[in-house]
């Protein structure tokens, strides 16, 4: 927050900031979705509330593509559609935790986690992986923090800040251990179809060894551009999304109607404008990479999946003590925003978003590359 107020300032007094905060597609939504949108504002039909979980054509499309890209049966009952994949995590978590239940976190993390765990009377238990291991976590380091109190493990593949995919024998080992100790495993999928390299995310979901204990969160934010459209869904057994569904009644009631008819155009409709937007994206992930990697006192794991890299600074914290002090020398001194590890439950590193014109991705990693050069001197 403090990176992008001061970086908004800089920008609003007339320097030439860049940024790589962004945690969205910087591409509009597909036309034929816009259109869709415009046919229900326009249609009295969808002038109305709909059913609390959504429009009963909606959820059996989800329904259908979680068979399709996550590879698990559900039927439109199991669907809840929610105010973006952040609700549904909340409300996950929420039907899921009884005070003083653990949740255990791997981290680098996407912050709303601990936040939603916390706001359900859970307590958060990061697990941080480690940069030699891809930033993923194993089954070794997820045991050690058990207790007999851990209800749920969050579980993120692609990860929102580090890219990492776990792969299909990773994600089993993972899975068949949370479902021998009888743990839920609540698995955000949100970025599933953003992968590179020929590479597929598998669903955690789909380890029988799980049974039913397991809840997907997904939308419509990153695949299809739609992030202001605030559109997402839980999966996962109909009783606990029963209970999410009453909560969600008294909370908000259903999501917007018109943005229910724009989500189902997505899900139903023409599949090249996301491979082009998914195309885009994996240039200049190589291109961000690619410099990264040989930037003074950087290193950089390969993401193989999202939209950001979270490259190490550790060569750096001598001098700034902390990523929030190499963040705030970078914004000063070079007019670059990157987004401290610190905010990502990890200090020494930071967040890079590829969301953003190849003008400015490389004009702003040249810059980054200059000031950190000089500041090794
Ligand atoms: C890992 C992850 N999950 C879920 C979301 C939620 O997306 P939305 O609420 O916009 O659907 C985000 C957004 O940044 C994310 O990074």
């Amino acid at each position: 927050m403090a990176i992008s107020e001061r970086a908004a300032q800089l920008k609003a007094s007339g320097r030439p900031t860049i940024s790589f905060g962004a945690g969205e597609p910087d591409f509009p939504t597909p036309a034929h979705i816009v259109e869709a949108a415009i046919a229900a504002a326009r249609d009295p039909r969808y002038h109305h509330y709909t059913p609390n979980a959504g429009l009963p054509e909606l959820r059996e499309a989800v329904a259908a593509a979680t068979l399709r890209h996550s590879g698990v049966t559900a039927s439109g009952r199991q669907v809840l559609i929610t105010n973006g994949g952040k609700q549904a995590v909340y409300l996950g978590l929420a039907a899921l935790l009884d005070p003083g239940d653990e949740v255990l976190i791997p981290a680098p993390y996407w912050v709303t986690y601990p936040e939603a765990t916390a706001l359900s009377g859970g307590v958060p238990v990061p697990v941080v992986a480690d940069e030699t291991a891809g930033f993923k976590v194993t089954v070794g380091q997820l045991d050690a923090a058990a207790t007999p109190r851990t209800k749920v493990l969050v579980f993120v593949s692609p990860s929102n800040p580090t890219g990492a995919v776990y792969s299909p024998e990773e994600v089993q080992a993972i899975g068949r251990w949370a479902g021998e100790r009888g743990i839920w495993v609540l698995t955000d999928e949100i970025y599933q179809q953003l992968v590179y390299g020929g590479i597929a995310a598998a669903s955690i979901a789909t380890v029988p060894e799980l049974e039913d204990r397991w809840l997907i969160v997904n939308g419509v934010a990153k695949t299809y551009a739609m992030t202001g459209w605030r559109l997402g869904w839980l999966v996962g057994p109909a009783d606990v999304i029963k209970g999410a569904s009453n909560h969600q009644s008294h909370m908000t009631s259903n999501v917007n109607n018109i943005a229910q008819r724009a989500a189902l155009a997505g899900l139903t409709g023409p599949t090249e404008p996301i491979e082009e937007m998914r195309r885009a994206f994996d240039k200049r992930r190589q291109t961000m990479h690619g410099i990264l990697a040989k930037m003074a006192g950087v290193t950089c794991v390969e993401p193989e999946g999202a939209f950001y890299c979270y490259p190490g600074l550790e060569a750096h914290l001598p001098r700034f003590g902390t990523s929030m002090g190499v963040a705030s020398y970078l914004l000063e001194e070079a007019d670059v925003a990157v987004i401290p590890g610190e905010a990502f439950g990890t200090d020494g590193y930071a967040r890079l978003s590829y969301a953003l014109n190849d003008d400015d991705l490389e004009e702003g990693l040249d810059r980054m590359g200059q000031a950190l050069e000089r500041a090794q001197d």
